[in-house]
């Protein structure tokens, strides 16, 4: 009996890929400051799909983009698999970000002189263990608009591109700033459906920007910001389908 406890527990042991400790942000804009993150400690769980939620301002951005290692704190840390990503110099965090993220934002900044599966390669062309274009386009439900330019899809047909790019690298990591904010609800599903699968399917561990409160349901954990704090967390026990989802 109690082999088996154990067993259990170490089988459902979380892992941290993430630990962000006391991260501040401070902007500096001429003689006034702007505080966007005060103080910040956070996990993120491999596999997990967190949804980051809270008022415009309250620092999900700066959040998401530190983790990503597009900007730098003011002061605390980040580690990334026992990696010190505030101690790395600028070239190791571009190959930290080459090999270890996938960034989906809001506008999806394809190439419009190439098409689907073109967009996605120029990733795969560089990545160390990339994913087959085509399979990454699949998982996102394009395989018959694969040969198709941009301005042929649809926004959320766009989006949906963007994020086989951002997986077709196999990231460890999947980082989403409101990729359904140009979207409307029937199409954002569709990309949150895409999103979903990836998670799944890929174990990739995901981690969405949203003011959408509705769309915290189909999240593990729920992290909710305000004026630069973490101010709630909640466990999801039941996740939702993206397709369950009403807004
Ligand atoms: N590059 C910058 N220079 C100066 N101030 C900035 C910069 N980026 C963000 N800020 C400020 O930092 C604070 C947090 O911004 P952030 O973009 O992280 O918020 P957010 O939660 O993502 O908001 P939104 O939901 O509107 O996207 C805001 O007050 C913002 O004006
Ligand atoms: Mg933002």
């Amino acid at each position: 009996m109690k082999e088996s406890l154990l067993k259990e527990n170490t089988a459902t042991a979380k892992t941290a890929i993430f630990e962000v400790r006391g991260l501040t942000k401070v902007y500096g804009m001429g003689e006034v400051e702007v505080h966007a993150l005060r103080g910040v400690d956070m996990d993120l769980y491999e596999g997990e799909l967190v949804v980051l939620l809270g008022p415009s301002g309250s620092g999900k951005s700066t959040l998401l983009n530190i983790i990503g290692g597009l900007d730098g704190p003011s002061s605390g840390t980040v580690t990334y698999m026992s990696k010190n990503l505030t101690l790395a110099t600028d070239r190791e965090l571009t190959e930290y970000r080459r090999r270890h993220v996938g960034f989906v934002f809001q506008f999806y900044n394809l190439i419009p002189s190439l098409t689907a599966k073109e967009n996605v390669s120029i990733v795969t062309e560089i990545a160390e263990n990339p994913m087959d274009p085509a399979d990454a386009l699949a998982i996102v439900g394009l395989s018959e608009r694969k040969d198709h330019f941009p301005a042929q899809l649809s926004g959320g047909e766009q989006q949906r591109v963007a994020i086989a790019r951002a997986i077709a690298k196999n990231p460890s990591v999947l980082l989403c700033d409101e990729p359904t904010g140009a979207l409307d609800s029937e199409t954002g599903i569709v990309v949150l459906e895409a999103l979903d699968r990836v998670n799944r399917e890929l174990g990739t561990t995901t981690a969405l920007i949203t003011h959408n409160m509705d769309i915290a349901s189909m999240a593990d954990r729920v992290i909710h910001l305000k004026a630069g704090h973490i101010s709630e967390v909640l466990i999801n026990s039941e996740k939702l389908s993206p397709g369950e989802l009403v807004w």
